[in-house]
């Protein structure tokens, strides 16, 4: 009775893992680390979804990656849209702004479908942390909540406190960017957001406002915990 108890609290307990738990087994290579995370990680889940700007907010906050589709250059597919990956940030983990920001070489598809139009749609989605599949949500489940901001990208300028401040949240979320190849020209690019189109759980798609998803202050910092937490853990380890 007991044990069947604890088995089945240890499986709730598991199902509520935060999303970040995903990255937490992915760098430690180990699924103990999952039992060892302390309850207070249940509060990181998503917002409720009838909150729709703090649900937009959380969710690009805490993706590490975009779907960017932007029209293509190339010649036997000129003006088709192009989707390409890209990682992002919105923010340092201390301070979301909603705005995405990239790292970007004139190398790449969509930089140079960018220098020739700047409008793109950025997806996101939740599906990139962990939460869809603890709650055994297909990907494409409404309640799955996905984010599709589009708007026109645009280069910040070098030197600026934004480029400071946006490159060194890149850099901080994004260890590896400060060993990409030197030689590529990087830029950083921003969306000025046109349009925020969401799904968020049922009942159609949502729009949310861009001036109230701008204005929103948001104060979740279950990025800078787990950040804390992962180099808590591996200094212990
Ligand atoms: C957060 O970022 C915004 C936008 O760059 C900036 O205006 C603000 O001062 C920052 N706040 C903190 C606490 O760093
Ligand atoms: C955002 O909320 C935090 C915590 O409640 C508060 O300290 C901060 O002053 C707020 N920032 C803005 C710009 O309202």
């Amino acid at each position: 009775m007991w044990k069947l108890l604890f088995i089945s609290l240890t499986i709730m307990y598991i199902g509520e893992c935060s999303p970040h738990d995903k990255h937490h087994t992915r760098w430690t290579g180990t699924t103990n680390d999952i039992i060892t995370l302390k309850p207070h990680h249940k509060m990181h889940g998503p917002p409720d979804h009838k909150k729709l700007v703090a649900m937009a907010r959380y969710v690009l906050h805490n993706v590490d990656w975009a779907s960017i589709a932007s029209i293509s250059v190339l010649p036997a597919i000129e003006g088709f849209p192009f989707s390409n990956v890209k990682s992002v940030v919105d923010g340092s983990m201390a301070n979301s702004t909603g705005i995405p920001y990239f790292y970007m070489s004139p190398l790449d598809f969509t930089a140079r479908d960018l220098a020739k139009n700047s409008r793109s749609t950025v997806l996101v989605s939740l599906e990139e942390t962990r939460y869809c599949e603890n709650q055994n949500f297909d990907p494409e489940d409404p309640r799955c909540t996905r984010l599709m901001l589009s708007g026109k990208m645009k280069k910040v300028k070098e030197g600026t406190p934004e480029y400071v401040f946006a490159k060194a949240a890149l850099f901080e979320r994004h260890p590896a960017m400060a060993n990409f190849p030197p030689d590529h020209n990087w830029f950083i690019a921003k969306m000025k957001i046109a349009q925020i189109a969401m799904v968020d759980w049922f009942g159609g798609a949502k729009y949310v406002p861009v001036k109230d998803y701008l204005a929103y202050n948001y104060t979740g910092n279950e990025m800078l915990d787990y950040h804390n937490r992962l180099h808590y853990n591996l200094d212990k380890a």
